[in-house]
């Protein structure tokens, strides 16, 4: 199952970091080695995640993160560390060695490959003659090549075998034109192009497979929409629109929307969380899909009837996975497409921030699950009315809606104040306890940041750092048994670095962070990174060491020293030692 370190090192070495987060961030030489840039993983304004070629790394002196090329594509791809190294040898033209028996791989294998060269063909077709009608209508959508480009758009033309006969020409069968949902069986036997005069969309999955098409009528028409059957490759239920672009966005949520040219539309306005459900209202696939990527979602679905609807049965799903539900509501029953092209991108950013609180639908919501006929009913609401209203920042605002609150329950307005006011003291309190925690915690410079690791003896995880620093440094010094006892480290996490290290360097291979990434959980690996990242003085290296094993010995092995030092005490008490 696992991965040979030499496969991992080929890998890397045939993937440069620098080239390969170069495709993300715009890296900039500073000084030294090391390439500068924004960090993609947090919210920066000058750089401060660096890449050093020779090392092999990246590391963010900002957020902490950090790892070899296979951890950064986990991270900004979000894979798990197989689909990571797949990625990678895909894009650098490897074989990935057999992970396990499936027999259906090679038979999907090929199905992607399609589908990747039909998206190709269905782009290319966008310079054909016969292509100036999708263009023209994308710039009647204003459309940018260059979001065109990035999704991959393309154009079906208007005859019964274009795409049939390019792609059996590159040796593909009509049997598997039909099992992409590429082609239908005719009567007559045969087949033909299931997708005519349409503009195309590619819906490419999380790990940036082809796996459909959503084909667009250029103008009116029915249907609108027509999208891939699903297939070895593609499950409707289980793939959303634009979700390979957005798991990469900044913004913290996810926008929900019903059209694919909302989708894009939405991107080329900065917009860049986008996604839409493909024809179907959201199911619980996507919804758990949507959860692996993002803590909070706003939904803008149409302002009709069907909209709301659609919105009303997704949010519980969505909550049920514990993301944040807002609900974006486009005035004058405009879609996002429509409002953003009328009213700008900061007019749709605005409406956003107001649902950001979203009182009134989460008010209506929460009145649902009561019996206002009833006082049970009334008080249960009124309790999470209050405490609805007590986060809005704003007093005024919050005396609107206690107002309405207990209008709409006929009680006086002062009690419904006075909740809110309670509801809003224990909040208070429980911010600023949780602010005084935060500022008190101790050692927190000694820590590592930006994982979720924590060293209960940071003395002694100072030496174990050391020796692992050293280690990378200088792995000579390490031979024949040399070095401190991982079995003795106070920290589990460094321990496990450590020993992976000595593994690697002791059975003769390379101690390289694609290596290392296998053995160890991202996690370890970017504690790893932020380690080897510093600088070491070279010189008196075999001093160093012996430092660090004392210490680590000292710090985490009393029974072993426990005499000597009762020793040292009673001399320091009856001969003064020390002054
Ligand atoms: N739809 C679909 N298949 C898709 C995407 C959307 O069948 N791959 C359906 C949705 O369920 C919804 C409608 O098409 O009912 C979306 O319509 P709309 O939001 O109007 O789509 P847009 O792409 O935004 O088109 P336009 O704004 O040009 O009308
Ligand atoms: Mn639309």
């Amino acid at each position: 199952m696992a991965f040979s370190p030499d496969f991992l090192q080929e890998l890397a070495e045939r993937n440069p970091i620098e080239e390969v987060v170069g495709e993300y961030v715009a890296l900039t030489k500073r000084s030294g080695q090391n390439l500068f840039g924004l960090c993609p993983f947090h919210s920066e304004k000058t750089p401060s995640f660096s890449v050093s070629p020779s090392k092999q790394i990246y590391h963010c002196f900002g957020c902490g993160k950090g790892g070899s090329v296979i951890n950064f594509i986990m991270e900004i791809e979000r894979l798990s560390f197989p689909e990571a190294v797949e990625f990678l040898a895909r894009r650098a033209g490897m074989a990935v060695p057999e992970q396990g028996h499936d027999p259906n791989r090679g038979r999907r294998e090929r199905l992607l490959e399609l589908n990747r060269e039909a998206a190709r063909w269905f782009y290319s077709q966008l310079s054909a003659p016969e292509g100036a009608a999708a263009v023209e209508y994308m710039r009647r959508r204003q459309i940018s090549p260059r979001m065109a480009r990035s999704f991959g758009l393309g154009f079906a033309p208007d005859g019964w075998s274009g795409l049939t006969d390019a792609m059996k020409q590159k040796g593909y069968t009509e049997r598997e034109l039909a099992e992409a949902g590429l082609a239908k069986n005719g009567r007559r036997g045969g087949v033909y192009d299931a997708f005519r005069n349409r503009l195309m969309f590619p819906v490419i999955d999380v790990r940036g497979n082809v796996v459909a098409f959503s084909g667009r009528i250029l103008g009116d028409g029915e249907p609108k929409y027509l999208n891939s059957p699903d297939t070895p490759v593609f499950s409707k239920s289980h793939n959303l629109f634009g979700l390979n672009l957005a798991k990469k966005s900044k913004a913290g949520y996810i926008l929900l929307v019903e059209g694919n040219i909302d989708v894009v539309s939405l991107h080329q306005a900065g917009f860049d969380s986008a996604v839409a459900s493909l024809g179907t209202s959201l199911t619980g696939e996507q919804a758990r899909l949507l959860s692996r990527f993002t803590k909070r979602v706003v939904i803008c679905y149409d302002a009709d009837a069907a909209g709301r609807k659609a919105a009303q049965r997704a949010i519980p799903m969505l909550e049920k996975l514990e993301l944040a539900v807002r609900v974006v509501t486009v005035p004058e029953g405009k879609d996002p497409d429509e409002f953003i092209k009328a009213r700008g991108p900061e007019a749709f950013r605005a409406l956003i921030e107001d649902s950001e609180n979203g009182v009134e639908f989460r008010l209506q919501r929460a009145a649902e699950g009561f019996d206002l006929g009833s006082d049970d009913g009334k008080v249960g609401y009124l309790r999470e009315a209050a405490a609805l209203i007590a986060t809005l920042p704003d007093s005024v605002t919050r005396e609107v809606y206690a107002l309405r609150v207990a209008e709409q329950c006929s009680v006086a307005a002062e009690a419904v104040r006075d909740a809110v006011r309670q509801a809003r003291r224990r909040r208070l309190n429980g911010e600023r306890r949780r602010a005084e925690r935060e500022n008190t915690r101790p050692l927190r410079q000694s820590q590592p940041q930006g994982v979720a690791i924590r060293f209960e003896n940071p003395a002694s995880a100072a030496a174990e750092a050391g020796a692992i620093r050293l280690l990378a440094q200088s792995p000579e010094l390490f031979r024949n048994g040399a070095g401190p006892n991982p079995e003795h480290f106070s920290s589990p996490e460094l321990a496990h670095i450590y020993e992976a290290m000595l593994d690697f360097t002791r059975s003769g291979h390379e101690c390289s962070a694609a290596a290392l990434s296998s053995r160890l959980t991202p996690d370890e690996v970017g504690l790893y990174t932020s380690l080897i990242q510093e600088p070491v003085s070279a010189a008196n290296g075999p001093r160093a060491l012996a430092d660090y094993i004392h210490k680590i010995e000292a710090e985490n092995c009393p029974d072993d020293t426990s005499d000597l030092r009762a020793v040292a005490a009673k001399l320091k008490e009856t001969k003064g030692y020390g002054g």
